[in-house]
């Protein structure tokens, strides 16, 4: 037992969640686990809100995963939304720059990490949804995700399967609908909390040595020298990692030079000031969900920091903050980068 924080756990989780605290594993998504994980006050995070009408409940969240993981939800039962948000490749595909839909169709953008996808503002790398009742709609009927003909379709062969009945009789008393079937999967992914990580520690629970002196220098050049912290915000008590807004950090711009062009937010707000503007990633777990930016073309968080000291900071410009950076600084901010994996996670 390495400490209190492992004790702490148990009183409000299971015994699921203190193996996983004790031996920094995951969990899963198992519902009792995660409901107790999810609803838990940890330190350096924010409470999580769910929506009127859809508080969480270990049924629902059993339901969700089942569907979640279900590959007769696509028209060819070929691909479930797990299969392109796998939790054992951090809930993204971490061998895959834009994952396969059914008839191994390719799509364009990178498959965002679930991981905390509770706290986002809106969905999506472009924000065109706003929650995760109605997003899942998005991948069943994308041609190229899970290829539906329709969302009545899929509630139809949902209510013709025998195995769903006890889950949806625990869930929503035997209903079966758009909207049921919205609450279940976003209840299983709202409670993809992640734990605490050493950063949350050294920051926020007074512990001055879960950080190293090379991963405080890095801290130092986020916060300080190159301002990632005006986007992946760090706040007084917590560290979300995001500003949840739509910014611009000439990624994209470059993208178009390589002929991979993408208008970002403009598509969905249809002003010129949006072209190549992004939500801006959380980066809690990020050395977890490789490959990065909203294609995916790269590979490391190596390549994503050398990507803004040769490119991005001059881009950005933001108020005094470094143009580019040394080679110690890179290597120190990746370091940082890599202290944001939480030991506990779904
Ligand atoms: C073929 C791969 C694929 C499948 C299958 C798939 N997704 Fe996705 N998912 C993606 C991609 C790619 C994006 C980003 C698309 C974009 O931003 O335009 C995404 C985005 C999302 C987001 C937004 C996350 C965020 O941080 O904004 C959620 C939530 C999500 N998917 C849930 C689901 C659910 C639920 C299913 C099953 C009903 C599913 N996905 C099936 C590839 C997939
Ligand atoms: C102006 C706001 C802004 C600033 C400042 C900023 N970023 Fe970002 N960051 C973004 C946006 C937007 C994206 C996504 C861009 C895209 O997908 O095209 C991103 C993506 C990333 C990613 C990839 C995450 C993923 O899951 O794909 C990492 C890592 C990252 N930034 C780290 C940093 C670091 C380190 C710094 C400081 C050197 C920094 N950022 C400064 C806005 C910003």
């Amino acid at each position: 037992m390495r400490s209190m924080s492992c004790w702490h756990v148990i009183t409000f989780g299971t015994i699921l969640v203190l193996l996983a605290a004790c031996s920094n594993t995951h969990y899963a998504g198992e519902p009792v686990a995660a409901l107790g994980f999810a609803t838990q006050k940890h330190v350096g995070r924010p409470s999580l809100l769910h929506p009127v009408g859809n508080p969480l409940s270990v049924a629902k969240i059993d339901l969700g995963r089942k569907l979640f993981h279900d590959k007769r939800l696509s028209a060819d039962g070929s691909v479930s939304c797990g299969t392109c948000h796998n939790p054992e490749q951090g809930y993204t595909q971490t061998d895959t720059a834009t994952p396969l839909g059914i008839g191994q169709q390719r799509g364009t953008r990178n498959a965002p990490s679930l991981y905390d996808v509770g706290y986002r503002k809106t969905l999506f790398h472009d924000g065109r949804a706003a929650t995760l009742e109605e997003q899942y709609k998005g991948p069943l009927l994308h041609p190229r995700e899970m290829g539906n003909a329709s969302i009545d379709d899929v509630v139809e062969r949902i209510r013709g399967m025998k195995d769903y009945q006890r889950f949806f009789a625990y869930a929503f008393a035997n209903e079966v609908s758009v909207g049921t079937i919205g609450k279940a999967l976003g209840s299983y992914q709202r409670a993809l909390v992640t734990g605490p990580n050493r950063f949350d520690q050294w920051r926020f629970g007074g512990k001055a040595d879960a950080l190293s002196e090379r991963e405080i220098a890095g801290y130092r050049v986020f916060v300080d020298r190159a301002k990632c912290s005006s986007c992946h915000v760090i706040r007084e008590t917590s560290a979300e990692l995001t500003d949840d807004r739509f910014s611009k950090n000439g990624y994209a711009r470059m993208r178009t030079g390589a002929g991979a062009f993408d208008p970002g937010r403009e598509k969905v707000t249809q002003l010129a000031e949006d072209r190549f503007a992004f939500r801006t990633p959380t980066l809690r777990n990020v050395a977890l969900t490789a490959p990065y930016m909203h294609d995916g073309a790269i590979e490391t968080l190596s390549d994503v920091v050398a990507f803004y000291s040769s490119t991005g900071l001059r881009r950005i410009a933001a108020n005094g903050a470094a143009t580019t950076l040394s080679s110690q600084e890179q290597a120190d901010l990746v370091a940082f980068l890599k202290s944001l994996t939480s030991q506990v996670r779904p």
